[in-house]
């Protein structure tokens, strides 16, 4: 084989990013892998508007017809950059039925279709690239796949979304609120113009749907576990936080316990001193405890044209050098051999146990504060501090932060339950887990 051929589906921000990469770098990747990898062909909805994105490219050979360039004969690899579920879903099946190795920057059909694709790349012996899909530029998949292999997981605890992370870091920094640094994400092109997939938490779940999956050799399922983002965080809980020595970040976790899994996705409040709490910006981090290797922190671009277009570039060299090879030595796509992953069970969140912060408005009065925690008391919570911040407002309301031992979370709900509806308190509360120990470092 004197040239591998790539064909490209997608030419938006990650795939114009990996047009110019294999342009760039042409010399230096044919010094690294012996041949030289070319992009042949290209297709995208709006390719026309595009052309100039696509440097070194013939015409002929862009178009709006997906199909064609799968199954064009000089197209050795598919790199599928164009998002979403359904099409991708289609589009990666098809290259897999042509026998063609595919790499994808795409989470979403991975975390939704991967038990699919997973066994479809397999049966048809095909690899299967897709280190972008999580934390861009980072190579967390490649680590896990590959240099984990020896060791047992204890613990995965990530930033999985620059988005969220701009947003939280840029409120604990300058004061802001959340409607406000939202706008300005957008502004400078960080959050999409529908931004609920990121705030919400649904971008991070998918991702470490990814990660927990390549961890543990285990199918998740996104429905089976807690997932929440930020629109709650105000910038008077993250104030207070930051007096009582926390960050709040969006930490996405997964964790084998007892033979089941616990993972995870909401705003977290972090001790200042976990290395995850030092992660600003629209910067991106995974932190993996081996039992072996210990605690190690990847940090790095979540996201971009060129980081992400680096982690994909250097799958298609990998897959590349597979083809070179003649197919062997393949690492499988999930990390353990198709017959040997096992679904472990997803730990029910009620039976999640972690500490908790608690912001009350409650009237400031004696005996208030014997009540809250009575009720606290009653359900099996043990109180760790209790702080009154501020004094009373007008109408005699003050607020009264608390921070618990842990307690699961069905005993949190059912206590937070009762003490919204006591006269003395206002019904709405903000809530936050803690996480101290547990967390690799700590
Ligand atoms: N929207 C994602 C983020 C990047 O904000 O991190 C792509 O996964």
């Amino acid at each position: 084989m004197k040239k591998i051929c790539v064909g490209i589906l997608g030419l938006g921000t990650v795939g114009s990013g990996v047009v110019n990469l294999l342009n760039e770098q042409r010399e230096l990747i044919k010094r690294r892998l012996g041949v030289e990898v070319c992009v042949s062909k290209i297709a995208d909805r709006s390719v026309f508007t595009k052309k100039k994105m696509a440097r070194g490219v013939a015409p002929e050979n862009m178009g709006t017809d997906f199909e064609a360039v799968i199954d064009a004969p000089e197209v050795h690899v598919i790199a599928e950059l164009i998002g979403g579920t359904d099409d991708a879903r289609r589009h990666i099946l098809r290259a897999i039925e042509n026998s063609k190795p595919v790499v994808t920057a795409n989470k979403a059909v991975l975390a939704v279709h991967g038990e699919e694709i997973f066994a479809a790349a397999e049966k048809a012996g095909c690899p299967l690239g897709f280190e972008a899909s999580v934390a861009g530029g980072i190579p967390i998949v490649r680590n896990l796949r590959e240099a984990f292999a020896a060791d047992k997981i204890e613990r995965l605890a990530g930033i999985l979304n620059g988005t969220c992370n701009y947003i939280l870091s840029r409120m604990t920094e300058m004061g802001a609120d959340f409607s406000e640094t939202l706008e300005r994400a957008q502004e400078l092109g960080y959050a999409e113009a529908d931004p609920a997939f990121d705030i919400d938490g649904v971008d991070a779940s998918h991702k470490i749907a990814i990660l927990a999956n390549l961890a543990y050799g285990t199918p998740v399922d996104l429905e089976d576990y807690h997932t929440e983002g930020i629109r709650s965080i105000t910038s008077v809980d993250i104030d207070i936080a930051k007096e009582l020595g926390y960050r709040i970040k969006l930490i996405a976790m997964a964790q084998e316990r007892e033979g089941k899994l616990d993972i995870r996705v909401h705003p977290t409040m972090l001790p200042d001193s976990h290395p995850l709490s030092q992660v600003g910006g629209v910067y991106n981090a995974v932190a993996v405890s081996g039992v072996n290797a210990g605690p190690q922190v990847f940090i790095g671009k979540g996201a971009g044209s060129e980081a992400t277009a680096s982690a994909v570039v250097g799958d298609i060299i990998e897959v590349a050098r597979w083809l070179k090879n003649g197919g062997d030595s393949r690492i499988p796509a999930a990390a353990f051999l198709p017959d040997q992953r096992a679904r472990l069970d997803i730990l029910p969140p009620r039976e999640i146990s972690t500490r908790f912060y608690v912001r009350f408005a409650a009237l400031d009065k004696p005996g208030v504060l014997s009540r809250i925690s009575g009720v606290f008391g009653e359900h099996d919570i043990s109180l760790e501090t209790v702080v009154q911040k501020g004094r009373a407002d007008e109408d005699g309301y003050a607020r009264l932060v608390l921070l618990t031992h842990k307690a699961t979370e069905e005993n949190m709900q059912n206590a937070l339950g009762e003490i919204s509806r006591l006269d003395v308190v206002q019904p709405a509360y903000a809530l936050v887990r803690v996480e101290s120990d547990g967390m690799a470092f700590m």
